[in-house]
């Protein structure tokens, strides 16, 4: 998809798909000023006719059999003091997905001057993430959808406007939902490494990926632990992104990155959605979508690590038993008495293992547990964290981003639910709290002076049913947020 600026005098416009958004207050003024291309008063009318009142995310489309103008549609932006960028961005979403089989190229005129300075880069990524289709894997595979070209009409110049970092952004996002979206049987852990790979030679990123073996050596038991029931070698991914100049910050990125969670022996049955298991790597494709982002976009004076424990939770006559003690690679034992609750042990080496390149701070995310689900739906990610300032910067970029994050505490009283009779701890606490013990498990496994937040994306990663920005589908949350905190940190 292509997007332009037409920002030359109105009059002077002659494309063939106009698309304006209006306001509750002033619909017909709008008309007004685009009356040299449309019949004001037949729309008007029509406009009544349909009740069309500019209410927020209404639309309308018109086909119009005009010499010129092949259609023409509105886009409610309702009241103006109620507009900003996460309602924009819902309404342009909507709007997308409906013109997306329609039109070949859509100019679209919002009154930009009532809107927020970025709302043009809003737009970009609305429009082009909430039309985003994933057709590799049926015979759709090789069709373009019809709509190719977007056009922003600004009648007024603006300062320089450029879609540079919002393309990089929405590669990142993409690329996360191609990850996500991938079949098992397609994405494996060494199809993980190999898109790692792929990155950081398009994009300039340094790539260090351990064999087992290696993490062998590095004494990463409990990473070790989860992928020795699988037929797949695990492949742990570290991806690293150096600016030019000096660095003042460093900051690491971990993501689970389990490509199947069959629960092990504690198998999932019943409603635990075991076909759906391939998503279960959702943390580490927001954080390699946030490597390929970043490689675009290449930030000032911040070094990133990008690190993934890559492996598949299946179960043969070698897999981990329910009731086997493991150790750690920061030397903790730890019971594994569910070997479903296999996420937090690959995430303790690799935290571990961020730990020690001794980063400012530390993010991880994580499809970790469905009591994140349970508490707060597939809406909103949790997040708990031992900085709460750290936390409020997070939930405030996920904001601005569009993704809703909502801090959930590190309650110490429930630490009491991991405590094992023959190890340092279990890797499962009893079924309340269940997100909480989980966090307070991963909190084991660092440096307690770097800075850390652990994401929850278990609910968020997926939506069924279009939503949003978000087709139905993989939504490669987690990227955006990420992104959004680099650039203003
Ligand atoms: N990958 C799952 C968590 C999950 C569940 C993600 C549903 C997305 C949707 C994780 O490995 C898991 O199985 N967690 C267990 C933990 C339990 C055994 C303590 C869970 O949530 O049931
Ligand atoms: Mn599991
Ligand atoms: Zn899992």
């Amino acid at each position: 998809m292509q997007f332009s600026i037409f920002d030359n005098p109105l009059n002077s416009w002659n494309g063939a798909s106009l698309v304006i958004g209006v306001f509750e207050e002033d619909i017909f003024e709008c008309l007004e000023k685009i009356g040299f291309i449309i019949n004001t008063k037949l729309i008007s009318e029509k406009i009544i006719k349909k009740n069309f009142k500019g209410e927020k995310g209404q639309n309308l489309y018109f086909d119009i059999l005009d010499e010129k103008l092949n259609s023409f549609s509105l886009i409610g932006l309702g009241k103006r003091n109620t507009i900003n960028n996460d309602s924009l961005r819902n309404y342009l979403s909507d709007f997308g997905r409906k013109i997306l089989d329609k039109e070949n190229k859509i100019s679209i005129l919002l009154p930009w001057q009532d809107l927020d300075r970025d709302a043009m880069n809003v737009a970009y990524e609305a429009i082009r993430l909430s039309t985003f289709k994933d057709n590799r894997f049926n015979k759709k595979k090789d069709e373009k959808s019809n709509l190719q070209e977007v056009e922003f009409i600004v009648e007024n110049k603006l300062s320089t406007i450029s879609f540079k970092e919002s393309e990089s952004l929405c590669e990142g996002v993409e690329f996360a939902r191609r990850l996500v979206a991938a079949p098992p049987n397609s994405l494996t852990p060494l199809d993980m490494s190999v898109k790692a790979k792929e990155i950081a030679k398009s994009h300039g990123l340094e790539i260090n990926i351990l064999e087992k073996e290696q993490c062998k050596e590095l004494k990463m038991g409990a990473y070790l632990a989860v992928a020795k029931g699988s037929d797949l070698d695990p492949k742990f991914i570290h991806l690293i992104y150096k600016p030019e100049g000096p660095v003042r910050k460093k900051i690491a990125l971990v993501g689970k990155g389990l490509t199947f969670d069959s629960g092990g022996y504690n198998l999932k049955v019943g409603a635990s959605q075991i076909e759906m298991m391939k998503y279960d790597m959702g943390g580490s494709a927001a954080v390699l979508g946030a490597a390929r982002a970043i490689g675009g976009i290449k930030p000032e004076d911040i070094e990133i690590h990008f690190i993934v424990a890559a492996c598949e939770n299946m179960i043969n006559g070698s897999a981990v038993h329910p009731g086997d003690v493991i150790k750690a690679s920061n030397g903790k034992t730890i019971e594994i008495n569910n070997t479903d609750a296999e996420g937090r042990l690959t995430l303790a080496d690799a935290l571990t293992y961020a730990s020690n390149l001794k980063p400012d701070t530390i993010i991880d995310l994580a499809t970790l547990t469905g009591a994140c689900v349970i508490a707060l739906g597939n809406d909103v990610a949790g997040l708990w964290s031992n900085n709460d300032l750290l936390a409020k910067e997070l939930v405030e970029s996920g904001k601005k981003a569009g993704e809703y994050i909502w801090q959930m505490p590190l309650q110490n009283s429930y630490k009491d639910g991991l405590k094992s009779h023959i190890a340092d701890m279990k890797n499962t606490g009893p079924r309340p709290g269940g997100s909480i013990t989980a966090a307070l498990f991963l909190e084991e496994f660092f440096d307690k002076n770097i800075n850390w937040a652990h994401i929850d994306i278990a609910g968020t990663c997926w939506t069924d049913k279009n939503k949003g920005i978000n087709p139905s589908g993989a939504t490669g949350f987690g990227v955006r947020t990420l992104v959004q905190w680099i650039k203003d940190s």
